[in-house]
């Protein structure tokens, strides 16, 4: 049986991103259909809430990393919540051209995020390179899901920046992995 884009749950009991425009806008028409649109701004806005927390607990990281790699680590995680941070735009911002409000507050991404939200009392250095670690292979697992509903919808350029958030998160997972190696 193959995905249809209508088929991407809703996580929640609300939708997450409500369709926008007025009745003085003309209508969207860029090839793919309302439902088909509404369903990807869904898949969209878990894929927004995920790399939000992350990016959240990597910049908490950056300045609550203690222990002998301070320096390191603490270079290191700017540079992934900066590059987080920069992915969040660009996700809200499909959603928006696709006729959908995107989600921006902590009550929204809470209720629809996987990722767990940022520890209460720092974790350890090493524990939170694992901590990350998860993160970014839990939000490549979500983008990589909603990869072939964009796909089946037509929509390429949000095929397209699914797969290269999954290249950023797989590459990013395997250079923390390698910190905990031996
Ligand atoms: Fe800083």
């Amino acid at each position: 049986m193959t995905k249809k884009a209508g088929k991407v749950p809703a996580k929640g009991d609300k939708k997450v991103a409500p369709s926008s425009g007025s009745a003085g806008a003309p209508r969207i028409n860029i090839g793919i259909s309302e439902r088909d649109r509404a369903a990807i701004a869904e898949g969209l806005s878990r894929v927004l809430a995920d790399t939000y927390t992350l990016y959240l607990t990597t910049h908490n990281f950056h300045w609550n990393v203690t222990g002998p790699h301070f320096n390191s680590l603490h270079a290191m995680f700017m540079q992934q919540y900066t590059e987080l941070w920069g992915s969040t735009d660009v996700i809200a911002e499909r959603i928006r051209a696709l006729g959908h409000y995107a989600p921006g507050s902590y009550a929204e991404f809470s209720k629809i995020a996987t990722v767990p939200d940022v520890p209460q009392q720092p974790p350890k250095a090493m524990e939170m390179v694992r901590i990350l670690v998860k993160g970014h292979e839990t939000v490549s697992r979500i983008a990589r899901e909603f990869i072939p509903v964009a796909e089946e919808a037509g929509d390429d350029p949000t095929a397209d920046m699914l797969t290269a958030r999954c290249t950023v998160h797989d590459q990013t997972a395997w250079m923390l992995r390698s910190l905990l190696e031996e």
